[in-house]
């Protein structure tokens, strides 16, 4: 913002007001919420995500003087920075964040403290290698072998305190499962357990708190001992010729490569891995359990559907991640979120706010178990440097909640006041007091509960699981072929809220979905959907029709919104074909109440046949144009979009040829200014008799993936371990969007205008493909 500080003459950067507040390294005066911003106060500590609210909202890069460093609080902006990791380099992933005092530093000293490189805080080309050469322990084979270890230690420890009645699960497991786990899955013998959890809280001080002078001692003492410790640890293994685990895989690439696996990387990493492997898991762990418990509804919902579980913990994680924020640092001046950060700027991303962003997450704060793109929260980073180890973390956690939802049902927390570590990054309570009344413990009744285990596939929870189950409590004619369903919870409690442009998955009893716009008020608890009974269609519209009554109970995933309005345009233009009605009513509704100028351009076969006519009159008559053709009306496109308005948007659903005539006539309006919304994925879906193989090169990760003519891009790219973003998987919704840096493409998505196409740089990897041979991506 340097340069806007000139052009904004006496007023300044526009980020940043106060005159005489402090100044940050780019030049810019600091504003008063940053001045004051100091993640060690209790704000931060107690939930960093709504400390950064503001932050989000207003100001979402900006320099804490407080802390040297450049906060920044957006999903979009995170994203960005965990992409590029040549810009962003994570050299100071692990570095003290309070520099050491020359007293701790001596201490330091006194033990040989070397700790260094690791793979999180390594830059390439060095990173990418060492990670390279030790993938292998994390395939979903080698990780599965790994369940029946994490099922006896959870079921021995609950078994201990199952006939209690009280507990405290941080002190009684949730601590020692994962830190046994990490050691076991290391090949680090399983000894002096008490001591390194309180190493352990030691290096987390030392390198994300702010201790005292005097803790500064004490804890350099601590991380001292992990260091030596850490070095005998791995002298032992070394002498082993024949150890089982990651570690021996380090050891025995060191021997091979040691120039590629070096010997101070696998001492660092020996001390580094321990606290990343258990202490990340634990806390989660920990948060998870806090969270479900303190919403019973929510906790009593997946004891009674336990195939939730896998999303219940990936929402756990978006909610109340254990690792809150992690560092960056600018290897040249750079701009992000409008704000320039000078070359060695060092950077907190605060992904605990990232994951409560509105601009990515519907009603973020809420805890939603059914929410089905939990899995894009940031909790275990992104990128190449993305968590290696997410899969086990993952499977611990899943492995404690169905432990307990099958065994204690009837588990309560209890009241207490929830103390945390103080430091900036790792996040869980010291602990968590549970109780319950062992009388009401199932397996006395039946001893079969206490051994009925379910497990889950490894890896991210699979979409198809995540499904919600509402009643419909009305099941009327909105016009003729229109059905309207109101959907409801059938425990009566509200649905979530959601914004203009969502949709909702209905899931028919084959399995297959289909698309429905959410139409009704957006907070009156209920959803509500209108279904046109297409009969050239593929069956689901019928269904709907023919079966849908009040009373039944439908499978429903979402609200998800692929077709967000932007709010800030000063007019709008809305435009619906039949049944495409749907979004764009509640778009106008949601228009009115922001106060915004509009027009609502309707057209329909017949009156008859158009829903929610009279709704639209009552509420929106002075914006309202209705079209039927029946009695000669005619929407007059070429007139609409005769001039071009820059401050104007459009927004459109309705038949295909309704939306290609659109955006044929705003081809001479700024780039951006038509948003459309398709329903129909036609030529999106793969059909294997007709395609041909080809192979991708992934530049960032120096992969070559194949791509068989059975199996979309997106599929082969998440079997070799690279983890891309998808909700539709029909072209639709533009999540899995990949860059793409060499190869001719063919387009097959809904998502893409003409002009992006022919840019040839970006696909959709759930649908489309190479024309030729090879493409080239940047992942
Ligand atoms: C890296 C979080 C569990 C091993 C990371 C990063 C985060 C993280 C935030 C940095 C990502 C980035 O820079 O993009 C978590 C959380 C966990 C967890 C929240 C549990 C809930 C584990 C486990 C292991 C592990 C169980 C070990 C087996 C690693 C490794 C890296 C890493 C090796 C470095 C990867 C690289 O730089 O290439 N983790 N972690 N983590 N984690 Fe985890
Ligand atoms: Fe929606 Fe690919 S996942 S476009």
């Amino acid at each position: 913002s340097a340069t806007q500080r000139t052009t904004n003459g006496a007023g300044g950067c526009p980020f940043h007001a106060a005159a005489e507040s402090p100044m940050a390294p780019n030049g810019c005066p600091v504003s008063a919420q940053a001045a004051a911003f100091d993640p060690f106060d209790s704000p931060y500590q107690l939930d960093p995500a709504e400390a950064l609210r503001w932050s989000r909202e207003q100001e979402p890069v900006f320099y804490s003087p407080r802390l040297g460093y450049w906060v920044v609080s957006r999903y979009a902006d995170i994203k960005t920075i965990f992409r590029d990791n040549l810009t962003f380099s994570p050299s100071i992933a692990l570095e003290k964040i309070t520099p050491a005092s020359r007293k701790a530093q001596a201490v330091l000293e006194r033990y040989d403290y070397g700790m260094n490189r690791t793979l999180v805080n390594e830059d390439e080309p060095a990173h990418m290698a060492r990670r390279r050469e030790l993938l292998e322990a994390f395939t979903p084979e080698a990780l599965e072998a790994h369940a029946p270890m994490v099922r006896r230690l959870v079921r021995e420890k609950l078994d201990a305190i199952v006939e209690r009645g009280r507990a405290d699960l941080v002190a009684e497991m949730f601590w020692e499962v994962p830190l046994t786990v990490a050691l076991h899955f290391l090949g680090v013998p399983e000894e002096d357990m008490e001591q390194l959890r309180r190493f352990s809280v030691a290096h987390t001080l030392n390198t994300w708190g702010r201790p005292s002078p005097e803790q500064q001692v004490e804890v350099a003492e601590g991380v001292g001992k992990f260091w030596q410790y850490s070095g005998q640890v791995l002298k032992k293994m070394q002498e082993q010729p024949h150890g089982h685990g990651w570690m021996y895989d380090m050891i025995e690439k060191n021997r091979q490569k040691p120039d590629v696996v070096t010997d101070n990387y696998l001492h660092s990493m020996m001390m580094a891995i321990i606290v990343a492997a258990h202490e990340t898991t634990a806390l989660a762990t920990a948060n998870a359990f806090r969270q479900l418990l303190s919403r019973p509804a929510v906790w009593a919902e997946l004891c009674a559907n336990p195939e939730l579980i896998p999303a219940a913990a990936e929402e756990c994680l978006r909610h109340s991640g254990s690792v809150v924020a992690w560092r960056r640092i600018a290897t040249r001046e750079v701009e992000v979120g409008g704000v320039t950060i000078p070359e060695g700027g060092k950077i907190l991303m605060v992904t605990a706010s990232a994951n409560h962003d509105p601009a990515h997450f519907e009603n973020p704060d809420e805890l939603d178990i059914y929410r089905d793109n939990a899995v894009d929260h940031l909790t275990f980073g992104y990128g190449s440097h993305q968590c290696m180890g997410k899969n086990l973390g993952r499977m611990e956690m899943r492995i404690f909640l169905e432990e307990f939802t099958r065994r204690l049902p009837h588990l309560e927390l209890e009241e207490q006041e929830f103390t945390f570590l103080p430091n900036t990054s790792f996040r869980g309570p010291e602990a968590l007091w549970v109780r319950w009344d062992p009388a009401q413990n199932p397996e006395r009744r039946d001893p079969a509960v206490r051994s009925a285990q379910r497990d889950f596939p490894v890896g991210a929870p699979e979409a198809r699981t995540i499904v919600r189950r509402l009643r419909v409590t009305r099941a009327e004619p909105e016009a003729e072929g229109v059905l309207g369903v109101t959907l409801a919870d059938p425990a009566g409690r509200d649905l979530p809220a959601w914004t203009s442009g969502s949709h909702l998955d209905v899931v028919l009893p084959g399995g297959e979905a289909r698309k429905y716009s959410l139409c009704g008020p957006p907070t009156s608890g209920d959803w509500q959907i209108a279904v046109l009974r297409e009969e050239a269609g593929r069956g689901g519209s019928r269904w709907v029709h023919d079966t849908v009554r009040e009373g039944l109970e439908l499978c429903v995933r979402g609200p998800k919104n692929h077709f967000r309005l932007d709010e800030t345009a000063e007019r709008y233009v809305l435009i619906a074909g039949g049944i495409g009605i749907t979004p764009i009513i509640a778009m106008a509704d949601r228009l009115k109440r922001l106060g915004k100028s509009f027009e609502l351009h309707y057209a329909g076969r017949a009156r008859a046949s158009m829903a929610f006519v009279e709704r639209l009159e009552r509420d929106h008559g002075e914006a309202l144009r209705l079209y039927p053709k029946d009695e000669g009306a005619r929407l007059d496109l070429a007139s609409l979009l005769a001039e071009p308005d820059a401050g104007t948007l459009l927004y459109a659903c309705g038949p295909e040829r309704l939306l290609a005539a659109l955006e044929a006539g705003t081809a001479h309006w700024p780039q951006g200014s038509l948003h459309v919304e398709h329903f129909t994925a036609v030529g999106a879906l793969l059909d294997p008799q007709n395609e041909h193989a080809f192979e991708v090169e992934l530049a960032d990760s120096e992969l070559v993936v194949e791509v068989a003519a059975d199996r979309t891009l997106l599929q082969a790219l998440r079997a070799s371990g690279v983890d891309v973003p998808s909700d539709c998987e029909e072209g639709l919704c533009g999540s899995c969007q990949v860059e793409v840096i060499e190869g001719e493409i063919d387009h097959r998505d809904k998502v893409l205008t003409a002009a992006e196409r022919a840019g040839q740089d970006r696909l959709m990897s759930c649908c489309s493909r190479a024309k030729g041979k090879k493409l080239v991506l940047a992942l």
